[in-house]
């Protein structure tokens, strides 16, 4: 039994109004929150910060939250997104000076933790760290921007992961995101992946107008998944 969770990247949803975006998404079917945090630093654009995961904490969210840190540098952040109601922490290896602290940190704050890699970023970073990770996540479009192009390479890098995590013996869950689609779905699970990260994919393709505007959307990912042979 494959335990696949679809986690919407609330990037592409609608700000203004968005606990209800997040409740709607959630009603249905998404499993979790993907929730990216940009600092125009690491990376160049600007989003949301811990008191957006605070707020959505308040309005009744109690599903997983995926704190996708997009920041430099990591640690000073960390302790404010475990106070706010964080569920998972990843962050960029590139962007901590000492990667192995800042996974122990995320941990002895409560927190999940989880590396992130760029397109171009080997997967060595993992070598002598699998013990502290809950989390991998690839990128398979350079981060910074919702609603870029799925890049082919990210396929070999899942398989390759899947392969590390499988020898490592822990339980880690792996991550994609970036260009994630109803119609690329499917190829991307059947190479291990088990959490699909999706922000145009999902809010993107909506009718504000319809009440179930996420419900055809969830489904046709599901049905896809149901379709996945490993
Ligand atoms: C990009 C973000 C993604 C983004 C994905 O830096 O990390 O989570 O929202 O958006 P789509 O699914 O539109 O590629
Ligand atoms: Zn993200």
């Amino acid at each position: 039994m494959n335990d696949f969770q679809i986690a919407p990247s609330i990037l592409s949803a609608n700000f203004a109004c968005l606990g209800e975006e997040v409740d709607n998404v959630l009603k249905s079917g998404a499993d979790i929150v993907h929730f990216d945090v940009m600092d125009n630093h690491y990376v160049p654009n600007l989003t949301i910060g811990p008191l957006v995961c605070e707020a959505l904490r308040k309005h009744g969210v109690t599903a997983d939250i995926d704190v996708h840190l997009m920041v430099k540098p990591v640690d000073r952040i960390v302790p404010d997104f475990a106070a706010a109601g964080a569920t998972y922490i990843t962050f960029h290896p590139e962007a901590s000076e000492h990667v192995d602290r800042t996974l122990q940190l995320i941990r002895a704050e409560g927190c999940k933790s989880g590396l992130v890699f760029n397109p171009a970023t080997p997967l060595s970073y993992l070598d002598f760290v699998m013990d502290k990770i809950d989390m991998i996540l690839i990128m398979s479009v350079n981060p910074g921007f919702g609603g870029q192009s799925f890049i082919p390479a990210a396929m070999d890098k899942l398989r390759e992961c899947h392969r590390r995590i499988k020898a490592s013996g822990y339980n880690i869950r792996l991550e994609i995101d970036g260009g994630v689609k109803a119609d690329n779905i499917r190829e991307v699970a059947e190479t291990g992946c088990d959490t699909f990260v999706a922000g145009s994919g999902i809010f993107g393709k909506a009718v504000a107008s319809d009440p179930h505007r996420y419900d055809t959307i969830l489904r046709a990912f599901r049905d896809e998944l149901a379709k996945v042979k490993r």
